[in-house]
């Protein structure tokens, strides 16, 4: 008679809006789970921080409040880490590595500050370290970066990273709103916590962008390293100059190798892309990211980037990749960052402005103003002058510069007392 499989025990930390449906999943889709990884998975426990609520489909039996205690009770082979945040998620990671256990895990924050020393951790213990769902929610991302493109060259990562901001901008591009008013909105319709700053303030896409930069590159790319706008001062005078160009603008995450192929750059901040961009149909909370690869080419991955049931998809899919690990032997690839490429600042990016300004209407003050352009050697691709009541509404889109001679570029422009008013700078990306 063939030997009985010994079922793998599971721990899940945290039993929020992703966990709760880590755990309907795995006993919903439990006889295929246990079919593709050849052993059953079992739920061993589930660690939350308030044991009385009630959670549909959970065993009110594996319920504790003891984290710690979970992770090292000897017998768990995989901790599902879906607490968030840098404590106590690093230490039960730790814990987990230390025990024995392989971790899944969507800690984008943690990852993007302290990957080196999970990799490490899980490299020492012999053990897998998976995180698909802390990039783009359910598209899969990371695994084709890291396995995928494993024999080739990445030279860009571009694209939309947070479908909360994504959502943000839609709304005041196809209604016209305010900042405030699509954030109210996003609050309303749950796509925005009560808390928006993570999101808003590009701090969640910065991590993401570490992480992929990182992953893209095989160099470390650190949180601190990531340049990082959020989309509070996007205006809707941003919006309508966009439009008007036949642009929108999006909150984009870019990773790029330097030309001379010796660093990279990591930023996050809202630009104005063509309409025509693939980018640009990229509407509400939806995510997508471009990959360039020297032989690959161009590649799109495009899905939900957030929610509960999208982003157990990826947790699950590396659930069962661990598993199969514990199976038939074999671990995940671990840190890959022989490259070690340095990462450069915000300005020595290479990148393009669109600056609209509003000018006294008399002779010479076109000049004046290319004359600063000229004088910190930035190159100017096109200008529309329009005029309005005695002033004239300038309208200039840049050639490539870096990004230290386009900022200084308009520090000069405000200080002309010829300009009335700045209603728009925004870097120019996607042509
Ligand atoms: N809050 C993120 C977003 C999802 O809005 O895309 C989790 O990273």
């Amino acid at each position: 008679m063939a030997e009985r499989v010994r079922p793998l025990q599971v721990a899940l930390l945290g039993c929020g809006v992703v966990g709760s449906q880590v755990a309907r999943l795995m006993t919903t889709h439990a006889a295929d789970l246990a079919a593709r990884i050849g052993a059953p998975v079992e739920l061993a426990g589930v660690a939350v921080r308030r044991p009385d609520k009630v959670r549909e489909g959970v065993d009110p039996e594996l319920v504790t409040t003891d984290a710690a205690g979970l992770v090292s009770r000897g017998d768990i082979d995989v901790v599902v880490e879906m607490i968030g945040g840098i404590e106590p998620a690093r230490s039960l990671i730790q814990a987990a590595f230390a025990n024995g256990a392989s971790v899944v895990t969507a800690n984008k924050a943690l990852l993007a500050k302290d990957g080196p020393l999970l990799y490490a951790a899980a490299e020492k213990h012999g053990a897998d370290l998976y995180f698909e769902a802390a990039v783009a929610g359910a598209i899969p991302l990371l695994r084709p970066l890291r396995e995928s493109l494993a024999g080739d060259k990445v030279n860009r990562v571009l694209g939309i990273v947070n479908g909360t901001t994504n959502f943000i901008l839609d709304r005041m591009e196809s209604s016209g709103a305010g900042y405030g008013e699509a954030l109210s909105e996003a609050t309303a319709l749950g796509y925005a916590e009560a808390d928006p700053t993570a999101d808003v303030e590009g701090f969640d896409a910065a991590a993401k962008a570490a992480i992929l930069a990182g992953i893209a590159f095989h160099t470390r790319v650190h949180l601190d390293e990531v340049h990082r706008e959020g989309v509070t001062e996007v205006t809707a005078a941003d919006i309508a100059c966009a439009r008007d160009m036949g642009r929108t603008v999006k909150l984009l995450a870019i990773c790029e190798r330097a030309e001379d192929g010796r660093s990279v750059t990591a930023r996050v901040h809202p630009a104005m892309i063509p309409l025509s961009h693939p980018l640009a149909s990229v509407r509400g909370a939806y995510n997508a990211v471009f990959v360039e690869a020297e032989a690959a080419g161009r590649l799109m991955f495009y899905g939900p980037g957030a929610g509960g049931v999208p982003t157990a998809s990826a947790v699950l899919g590396d659930l069962v990749a661990t598993c199969r690990n514990r199976v038939g032997g074999g671990r995940a690839p671990g840190e890959s960052a022989y490259a070690r490429l340095p990462v450069s600042p915000m300005g020595e990016v290479v990148t393009r402005y669109h600056i609209s300004l509003d000018v006294v209407d008399k002779p010479g003050v076109l000049a004046q103003c290319a004359m600063v352009f000229a004088d910190h050697g930035v190159s100017i691709d096109s200008v529309r002058q329009t005029g309005k009541d005695g002033e004239a509404s300038l309208i200039v889109v840049t050639h490539r510069a870096p990004d230290a001679a386009l900022a200084s570029t308009v520090a000069a422009l405000r200080r002309l007392d010829t300009v009335h008013g700045v209603v728009s700078i925004m870097r120019v990306e996607g042509e």
